[in-house]
């Protein structure tokens, strides 16, 4: 990790639109995340989580929603403008719900291969099946040939959750940001998944967005930690520090929850 702000969020407000009428969503957020660290934004269902990650990926509109102020910067620049032409490139995301993301129809391989393609128009097709493969070996999915010819509904939830890590790093992203990678899938495999994420943060030097309700995972997993309330981010810093000493009453209530279960 350095110092330089890879991604900047200020001020930031957005909501969604129903029945025309506009909600209010994400409250002034501001957040600074560090190039090439690992930083998690935890709240509870609902508060905004994955608002903030459509936000950030020039997403929110397909949601009929609509970011109403702020500015977000990627390296310095204005992300809000030009992410559409850097989305899946420099910056990405695993979303929440692989099933509704995967094509059931479309062969697993296929999808992936899909992915690199919209970015790199020039290389052979020699080219493309090494560099599938290679991305295949760092996601872990043994049994290459098989699985590219696969389809969603043949794979296990694991698998599926790694051809989506697959399509999101093809393209050596940046940023890659992970919204709930692991709902749905038992512990051992949530636990693998989430170490996959951080070795590849350390293999490419991505900087890892990791989005989750839960704040042990954020400990874990995550060098900053930023926590969210009804839209507003109530607490952010050091992830240690936060569970150990938390300030808001909100993250309070959650550690000690969560030393509850430890126990
Ligand atoms: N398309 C939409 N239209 C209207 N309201 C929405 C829409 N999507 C989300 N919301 C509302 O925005 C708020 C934040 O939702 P969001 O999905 O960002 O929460 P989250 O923190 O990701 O929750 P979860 O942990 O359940 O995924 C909720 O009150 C939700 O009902
Ligand atoms: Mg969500």
């Amino acid at each position: 990790m350095n110092n330089k702000n890879i991604l900047s969020i200020n001020n930031l407000s957005a909501g969604y639109y129903v029945n025309g009428q506009y909600i209010n969503v994400l409250k002034d957020i501001n957040l600074n995340i560090k190039e090439g660290e690992s930083f998690a934004i935890v709240g509870q269902s609902g508060s905004g989580k994955s608002t903030l990650a459509l936000a950030i990926m020039g997403l929110l509109s397909i949601d009929n929603g609509k970011i109403i102020n702020g500015q977000i910067k990627f390296n310095d620049e204005d992300l809000i403008s030009k992410v559409k032409h850097i989305r899946g490139k420099d910056i990405s995301i695993v979303l929440q719900d692989p099933h509704s993301y995967l094509n059931p129809v479309i062969k697993v391989g296929q999808q992936v291969r899909e992915a690199l393609e919209i970015y790199n128009i020039n290389l052979t097709s020699k080219e493309i099946n090494e560099k599938i493969k290679d991305t295949f070996i760092k996601v872990k999915l043994d049994e290459v040939e098989r699985i590219y010819n696969s389809y969603p509904h043949q794979l296990s939830g694991g698998q599926k959750q790694r051809i989506l890590i697959a399509m999101a790093i093809i393209n050596n992203p940046k940023i890659l940001i992970a919204d709930e990678p692991t709902s749905g899938l038992d512990l051992s495999v949530q636990k693998q998944i989430l170490e996959l994420f951080v070795e590849l943060r350390n293999q490419l030097n991505l900087t890892l967005v990791i989005i989750t309700h839960n704040i042990l995972i954020a400990k874990k997993f995550s060098d900053t930690t930023a926590v969210l309330l009804n839209g507003e981010v109530v607490e952010n810093g050091n992830s240690e520090k936060l569970f150990f000493n938390p300030q808001h009453n909100y993250t309070k209530l959650l550690c000690k929850h969560i030393k509850k279960i430890e126990n």
